[in-house]
């Protein structure tokens, strides 16, 4: 593996699942592999999860870690080529990135969209130019529309999930996306890459239920069933991923904050007593309910638990390919 954006980056889905949970059941198999192997990580949003299991991730496979919050500790950065930098940003990114290509043997980064020009943000700007100029592998801590290490770490929490339940021995899951509603505009990146690994992963019955004008690009639903009715797709379900995005055709809008369509256990009494998903940072009773994240079908903490081992897996097969 020479990157980690997206899924089209992984081979096999499945094979980096098996060693996500190796890792889980034996964390420090290859602490030799990172050794004398510094790698960066960048912020330029805040994060819990995602730095931390990527801290412990990195020291698990016997690398230094070392984060740089540049949002707040850094020269402001340009991304436009042939800038005229008489404005806020001080260095471009074909200056700083390359040092940090000297610096770091892989380069981890997270960034959010702007949520204010679609064709920006599709375009992936910041990410992109990262892996133009570092010119060393780098891997997504979350980009302007994907999330490729937790979606990693939600099929491995739902394969782990599957393989303590014996009806699933002969029985493909249904697992259901509903959109939740929220007061801030959110990003799409987590709804968009959990769509783009469950449907290049083909071993569920995938259903995305939103309200009308939720409509996630077509580039990650394809292959996705897709409704308006949130009853309707919850039943029989055996997975329920909630998240909150805005909307992609009325760009970084939010168009209902619909109180009705936050999970309750009475909703969820018409699933197949569905296990709950969700990525975090949750705001309770806004976009979900005390009674379904304290009740005992919540997987939120093993899946946000499960995130090290995602990590854990992704740099570790970097490592491998690119061993000097
Ligand atoms: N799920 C997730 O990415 O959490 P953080 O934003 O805290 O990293």
């Amino acid at each position: 593996m020479k990157k980690f954006i997206s899924v089209k980056d992984v081979k096999d889905i499945n094979a980096l699942v098996k060693k996500a949970l190796d890792y889980k059941a034996n964390p420090f198999a290859d602490k030799a592999l990172g050794a004398n192997k510094r790698i960066g990580l960048l912020f330029l949003n805040p994060s819990l999860r995602t730095r931390l299991s990527t801290q412990v991730a990195s020291q698990n496979l016997g690398m230094e870690p070392i984060v740089f919050n540049v949002d707040k500790e850094g020269w402001a950065l340009e991304f436009s080529e042939g800038a005229i930098m008489n404005g806020t940003t001080v260095e471009h990114i074909k200056d700083a990135a390359p040092v940090l290509g000297n610096y770091f043997d892989i380069l981890c980064i997270r960034t959010f969209p702007g949520l204010q020009n679609r064709e920006d943000d599709d375009g992936e700007k910041i990410i992109n130019q990262f892996i133009k100029y570092a010119g060393i592998p780098v891997v997504s801590l979350e980009s302007a529309t994907l999330h490729p290490l937790q979606s990693l770490t939600d099929i491995i929490t739902i394969t782990e999930s599957m393989a303590q339940n014996e009806n699933f021995k002969n029985k493909k899951p249904k697992i259901v996306l509903t959109w939740a509603p929220h007061i801030k505009s959110i990003p799409q990146c987590v709804a968009n890459s959990f769509s783009e690994w469950m449907t290049a992963w083909g071993e569920a019955d995938f259903v995305v239920t939103h309200p009308e004008g939720y409509e996630l690009a077509e580039e990650y639903t394809n292959g996705a069933t897709i409704t308006h009715n949130q009853e309707e797709a919850l039943k029989d379900a055996d997975f329920v991923y909630v998240k909150n995005w805005s909307s992609y055709s009325d760009y970084g809008k939010v168009l209902s904050t619909d109180a009705t369509w936050m999970l309750t256990n009475e909703k969820l009494s018409k699933s197949n007593n569905a296990k709950v998903m969700h990525c975090l940072p949750v705001r309770r009773n806004v976009e979900l309910s005390d009674e379904i994240l304290d009740g005992i079908n919540s997987l939120v903490t093993k899946e946000a638990s499960n995130r090290v081992w995602a990590a854990q897996a992704v740099l570790s097969e970097i490592l491998s390919a690119n061993k000097k």
